[in-house]
């Protein structure tokens, strides 16, 4: 097989969008354009991946990292001239380039798979992956011979009427000869309604050459959707939220509502697990089997067990074990590990802390960096009392603990094993194993004071 290379075109700022953050970077499903782009590109088995970049050029270098190599487009002159940019990186080498822009996010690495065949099974210099638009506005339009093959491709903004009743357009994605690519795109003008140097001029080039150009056309538009505004941008947030809910619920997962649930790209969900709507699942996130997840739950780059139950509660970056009963109205803050049958009930609030199996803090509490033991019972209103306006002190509640309501267990700190706090304490000091803690003043009763004081009428 022919070494494959791949240019991915994210300089552009994205007029359109009109938006502070630069196009490519806005995400669908969770997922930033351009990384959806690049995600699908690295299961071709690419030899190289370059990267256009130009705006927002230090965000989306450290959005992919080292996912991809990196030329900078200093001044955006047009599609060509972005692929030109690769040339330092590219230009001699023998072998086939995928050139992507990075607002198409839904495009999958399956057709990119069947374009990268036909075009080595046709031999041709170029390919370029076409589809039917219903509604082609905006899209450059694929020319035809009489002969049926390509002839070139006319920009939206050059077409004529005639030309712009076509509905074949070019999606932006192509395969190339990699060294005439390069050979052909330093003959590419900027004589258009844009003054700017057309990727897709190369296809005229190349056949005035004499060489083969050839066209792959997919059945699935949606697929190629291009996202210039937010209203396209919304679309491929349907599509990709269509498809992805569908996944899951091809592989077991129930979906209650799945118009009105939002699972990110990357997420896995186990088996006869049950989504209820307005739920949001995102980022790195990995659900076991049988769990019950929402109604309107956030959960981002969690870990969570089997058989674990979130209502309508909020948990980040965090494990959370098998078992688990969270909600309604919790909030699971970064760093927290929850392990097997916890209970966690409402209006708790858990930081980087740990939770051990079986205990519980069912209302009301404040637990942040903590260590909390096996089989703990945290008493409602219990609070860490971590921070002093300028570090963070780590409590220390040991298994078998019981904190009655109310406490205050001001850190550093340590309950020891067994041991009891009383309701309403505020606990300064290590308490040992197997003690009762009392940390409150007195309760003193004055008699008949009121009749006293004379406040009774
Ligand atoms: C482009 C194609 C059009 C095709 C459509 C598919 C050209 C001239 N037109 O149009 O035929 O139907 O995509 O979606 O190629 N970019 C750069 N540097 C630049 C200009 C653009 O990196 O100087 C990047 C953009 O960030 C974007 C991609 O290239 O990711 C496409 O650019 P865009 O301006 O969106 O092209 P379209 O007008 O959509
Ligand atoms: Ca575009």
């Amino acid at each position: 097989m022919s070494k494959r290379y791949a240019v991915v075109l994210a300089a552009g700022q994205g007029t359109r969008m009109k938006s502070k953050l630069y196009k490519v970077l806005h995400p669908v499903c969770g997922k930033p354009m351009v990384q959806h782009v690049v995600d699908q590109v690295k299961m071709l088995h690419i030899d190289e991946i370059v990267t256009i970049i130009g705006h927002g050029a230090e965000l989306v270098k450290s959005q992919l990292g080292e996912q991809s190599s990196f030329a900078l487009q200093a001044e955006q002159l047009g599609t060509a001239h972005a692929v030109m940019q690769a040339k330092e990186m590219l230009d001699r080498k023998d072998g086939v380039t995928i050139v992507v822009c990075g607002d198409t996010p839904l495009i999958k690495a399956e057709t990119m798979e069947a374009i990268f065949k036909h075009h080595e099974e046709t031999g041709a210099k170029a390919t370029i992956l076409t589809a039917l638009a219903d509604e082609p506005t905006g899209y450059g339009r694929i020319i035809r011979n009489e002969d049926g093959l390509v002839a070139k491709i006319v920009e939206h903004k050059d077409a004529s009427d005639e030309e712009r009743k076509i509905n074949e357009i070019n999606t932006g994605t192509y395969c190339f000869d990699n060294q005439a690519l390069f050979a052909a795109l330093s003959n590419v003008s900027n004589d258009n309604v844009q003054g700017e140097y057309y990727l897709p001029d190369v296809v005229e080039i190349l056949k005035a050459q004499g060489e083969v150009v050839s066209a792959f056309q997919t059945a699935e538009f949606e697929e190629t959707l291009g996202v210039n505004d937010r209203v396209a941008l919304s679309e491929a947030e349907r599509i990709l939220k269509k498809r992805i809910n569908e996944g899951h619920m091809r592989n077991g997962v129930t979906i209650i509502d799945p118009m009105n649930t939002y699972i990110g790209a990357d997420v896995q969900i186990g088996q006869d697990t049950i989504v209820y709507p307005g739920t949001y699942l995102m980022g790195q996130t990995v659900i076991g089997a049988d769990c019950e997840i929402g109604p309107n739950t956030e959960v981002q780059d969690c870990e969570i067990g089997n058989e674990t139950i979130i209502r309508q509660s909020v948990a980040h970056d965090s494990q959370i074990g098998s078992n688990v009963n969270i909600g309604p109205f919790a909030h699971i803050r970064p760093k927290s590990n929850i392990h097997d049958e916890v209970k966690i009930g409402n209006f708790v609030e858990i930081k980087k802390s740990q939770f051990g199996k079986g205990s519980k803090a069912s209302h009301l509490s404040y637990i942040g960096d903590a260590e909390v033991g096996q089989d703990v019972n945290i008493g409602c209103g219990t609070i860490t009392v971590n921070y002093d306006g300028k570090n963070k002190f780590l409590t220390k509640i040991e298994d078998g603990t019981f904190i009655g309501c109310n406490s205050n267990l001001v850190a550093p700190v340590t309950i020891g094993r067994g041991a009891y706090v009383a309701a309403g304490s505020t606990i300064t000091e290590d308490v040992p194993g197997e003690a009762l803690s009392i940390a409150r003043a007195r309760q003193v009763n004055k008699e008949n004071y009121v009749t006293k004081m004379n406040l009774k009428k």
